[in-house]
């Protein structure tokens, strides 16, 4: 079995370590790839569908390591009942994985992988009230398709991946935020003209200003 290349970011970054969790696991691909290589002594997988876990719980037989493997019927972590030092959450809407941390007891004393695939303003304002902060951040290239996947871990210093993205000297960061750039001036360009709220047109003026701080830094190690 081959990951692709997101779900390779998101393996990297969980690493090793004592107990893991794949929330939302689906074909269980990750699950499947900790047990093979070793990477954790206890691994699990949950999924909210019978279907999704059902498919991971496939993948596993035909890898011969079912046996090896937790498999839950959950809505995030409400019921598992055991808890993990790692806490892989892919491939789902940040409004999603804000629900399944914020109602997860024992979530600050996890560590967390995260590659949402929206909303991740709202899900780095979550994790920051909650006392988090990144750790490592990666941009991963999939099919044409940017993906962000970040390390959360209860920590000082506020929830920040784009910090964490220049500190890294991500390879993918300028194109990202000169991208990103372009999609929201042209969204304030549509509010200006259709008269939207002034609050929402300052906070994209914020979000503007500072992906320009973002791409100058990242200018000086990259053309
Ligand atoms: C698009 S798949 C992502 C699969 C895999 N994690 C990946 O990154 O390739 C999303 C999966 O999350 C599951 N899911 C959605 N909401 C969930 C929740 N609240 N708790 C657990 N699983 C959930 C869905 O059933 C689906 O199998």
């Amino acid at each position: 079995m081959k990951l692709s290349p997101r779900l390779r970011t998101v393996a990297a970054l969980a690493g090793t370590g004592e107990s893991v969790i794949d929330v939302g696991t689906d074909h269980g691909y990750l699950p499947v790839f900790f047990v093979r290589n070793g990477l954790f002594r206890r691994v699990a997988a949950s999924d909210i569908n019978r279907g999704p876990l059902e498919s991971a719980r496939a993948s596993a037989r035909r890898d011969g390591v079912e046996d090896r493997i937790g498999f839950f019927l959950s809505d995030g972590l409400t019921a598992v009942p055991e808890q993990f030092d790692t806490v892989v959450i892919a491939g789902m809407g940040g409004e999603t994985m804000v629900d399944i941390i914020t109602n997860c007891p024992w979530i600050s004393s996890a560590r967390l992988i995260l590659q949402p695939q929206s909303k991740v303003p709202e899900l780095e304002k979550c994790l920051d009230g909650l006392g988090f902060a990144c750790g490592r951040a990666v941009l991963a290239e999939d099919a044409g398709k940017l993906y962000l996947a970040f390390e959360a871990r209860a920590g000082e210093g506020g929830f920040d991946p784009a910090r964490a993205l220049l500190e890294g000297r991500d390879r993918l960061l300028k194109g990202c935020a000169e991208r990103e750039l372009a999609r929201i001036r042209r969204a304030l360009d549509g509010m200006e003209k259709g008269g939207a709220d002034p609050e929402e047109r300052e906070r994209m003026r914020g979000r503007i200003q500072r992906l320009l701080e973002i791409i100058k830094e990242a200018s000086t190690w990259q053309n």
